[in-house]
């Protein structure tokens, strides 16, 4: 699979039907997340790999991932809406590897290879994206995440605090549809940092 391939397909799903603020639902650009999905299969962390998708919304990540052949996607979301859109989408790609998982990401405790994760901005509340990257932390010896800009350098001590190594990182930047009253113009454009960490296997908890 090439990537403009894979962003062809993934532009092609379905996004949140009903978009919630208080869980800071927007999407990952399809550009960006074939660019990430790509990567990591370039990095051997897919193929074979058991793969979490945190905070899956409509399921970009984890469908992306169906395309190079993992053992097993955990798509854990929180919002029943985001996951009735992500079986829409599973559905219309019959991806046979995907479970559901409906819960809140800190109550995850499936070891993993691999997580993808976009995390929440914390636009709403501040270091909202933390239960993510703790979790990511204790179950998954590898992670790709993407945070608010503003807040790495923060991140990154918070990230060796926590036992990770941070092996690449990355600026991208997107825009968010003004899907929230409280957006003035019709798309913002915000400034995301993005790590890949490894951790080591046996000191995962
Ligand atoms: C920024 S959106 C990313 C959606 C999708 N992964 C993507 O990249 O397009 C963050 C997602 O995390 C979900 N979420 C927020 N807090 C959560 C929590 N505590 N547990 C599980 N999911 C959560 C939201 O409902 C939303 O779908």
């Amino acid at each position: 699979m090439k990537k403009k391939a894979l962003e062809i397909k993934l532009q092609r799903l379905q996004g949140f039907t009903n978009p919630k603020a208080n869980l800071e639902q927007y999407l990952t650009p399809a550009n960006i997340a074939a660019e990430i999905l790509f990567f990591a299969h370039q990095m051997g962390d897919i193929e074979g790999k058991i793969i979490a998708d945190m905070g899956s919304g409509p399921g970009i990540f984890s469908i992306g991932a169906c395309y190079f052949n993992p053992a097993k996607i955990y798509a854990v979301e929180i919002d029943g809406d985001a996951i009735e859109d992500l079986k829409r989408n599973i559905a219309s790609v019959r991806c046979e590897k995907i479970e559901i998982v409906s819960e809140d990401v800190k109550n995850f405790r499936v070891p993993v290879d691999t997580i993808f994760q976009n995390t929440p901005f914390g636009a709403q509340v501040r270091h909202n994206d933390l239960p993510f990257l703790e979790t990511a932390l204790r179950i998954s010896k590898v992670i790709y995440t993407l945070h608010n800009w503003e807040t790495r350098d923060f991140l990154m001590g918070k990230i060796r605090e926590l036992g990770g190594r941070i092996t690449h990182v990355r600026e991208f930047q997107f825009q968010i549809p003004r899907i929230y009253k409280f957006h003035t113009k019709e798309r913002v454009t915000r400034k995301f940092v993005f790590f890949r960490i490894e951790k080591d296997g046996d000191k995962l908890k």
